[in-house]
């Protein structure tokens, strides 16, 4: 990397010699910008953090407690996001957000009952239904010239009598949409009209090019007795292979269900990941502010580029996440443009359709890379979307 560049940027050789999925998966020759991971070193705060849990001596990993200082900064954290008034207990702890989305599945409705999401949705939200005998009732987002937007009709004619729990992702992914506070309203109106429980999924909160992040169950203070928010460091911190995440509920009740449906195959969270949310809630900002000039910037390159080389592909540039939905139906190859960039391009993309039915011919695209690495995965989508066949 360059002088003038963050310390964060890793190259291309050691991102290949990490061990991580995201750059194993495919052929060496295959630049990789699908799974939401970052191609950034992390905070210095927790490398030292983790430095030093392993160098203070024996007895640190036995079964451990959950950090109190972990139940202390988050409280303060989600204080900052409207989230106010949490009794004792209504922060629970995961081995990661995954786990709380299935539990939420599993403890707020039975087997045969319907589950709202708004598509497309990042892929566990599906899984999470299916797996277990409920069904997905899908309301698709609409793409049109102001962005992605709600379909209020479709949500609506969603609802059947056996609808229970609406699964909410914001900030969305794979949209890059933060609901608005009047969005937020509008949803929270559909959940108490329909008696639903909700569980919003908040892991891309700190990913926000908007400002502060307003918590769902922030908007009407009678969510509170039917919401679950899920929460962890992993999008924020680039700390995914350690782990954690939480489940935050006012009414207790709730988390209590979701533990019942999950227990004996939860796990708890290790006590590694634990002093790294620490020690990021503490001391990551300053890099956090770093990461998300760079995610800015680079979200910016990728738009000018795209409207200047590639004026076909319909992209909304994301308001939060480093994550672009890129809508390249135009393209002759749209029934399999997944393939076709990998094969082609050398540029490994997430497909529409694993985002939920009716998304053949979109792509998801990670930008959190270098800007040398982003390019020249520009410039390769380029060349082979530009190339005539012989
Ligand atoms: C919305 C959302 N929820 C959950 C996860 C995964 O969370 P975890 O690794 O903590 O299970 C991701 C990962 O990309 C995500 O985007």
């Amino acid at each position: 990397m360059k002088a003038d560049q963050p310390a964060f940027l890793l190259s291309e050789e050691s991102l290949r010699h990490s061990g991580s999925t995201k750059w194993l998966k495919f052929p060496d020759d295959v630049l990789p910008l699908w799974v939401a991971d970052m191609d950034y070193a992390v905070s210095p705060a927790i490398t030292a953090a983790l430095q030093k849990r392993l160098s203070d001596g024996l007895g640190y990993f036995q079964y451990h407690r959950p950090e109190p200082d972990m139940a202390e900064l988050l409280r303060d954290k989600l204080t900052g996001q409207g989230v106010t008034d949490l009794p004792e207990g209504a922060i629970r702890t995961l081995p990661g957000v995954v786990p709380g989305l299935y539990a939420s599945v599993l403890g707020l409705t039975s087997p045969g009952d319907d589950v709202i999401s708004m598509t497309p949705i990042y892929p566990p939200f599906m899984s999470a239904i299916a797996d277990h005998g409920r069904r997905l009732r899908a309301a698709q987002l609409v793409h049109g010239p102001e962005g992605w937007q709600i379909d209020w009709e479709a949500l609506e004619a969603a609802v059947t009598p056996v609808t229970r729990l609406l699964m909410l992702c914001h900030p969305h992914n794979p949209t890059g949409r933060v609901w608005t506070r009047a969005e937020l309203e509008r949803l929270a109106d559909f959940a108490l009209k329909h008696r639903l429980y909700v569980v919003c999924d908040e892991l891309h909160a700190d990913l926000s090019f908007q400002g502060p992040h307003v918590a769902f169950v922030s908007v009407n203070p009678a969510l509170r007795d039917r919401t679950v928010t899920l929460t962890g460091p992993c999008k924020t911190y680039n700390t995914a292979g350690l782990g954690i995440g939480a489940a935050v509920s006012h009414n207790l009740d709730l988390l209590d269900r979701m533990a019942k449906a999950t227990v004996g195959v939860m796990g708890s969270p290790s006590v590694m990941s634990m002093t790294m949310w620490v020690a990021a809630l503490n001391g990551g900002a300053d890099w956090l502010a770093g990461v998300m000039a760079q995610l800015a910037s680079n979200r910016d390159l990728l738009t000018e580029r795209l409207r200047a080389e590639l004026p076909w592909v319909r992209y909304t540039p994301p308001e939060a996440t480093y994550l672009a939905f890129l809508d390249m139906r135009a393209h002759p190859r749209a029934s399999d443009i997944q393939a076709f960039l990998l094969g082609e391009a050398k540029v490994a993309l997430n497909d529409g359709p694993t985002f939920g039915a009716g998304y053949e011919g979109f792509v998801r695209l990670n930008f959190a890379t270098s800007p040398e690495i982003l390019n020249e995965a520009i410039d390769r989508i380029v060349r082979a979307c530009t190339t005539v066949p012989a």
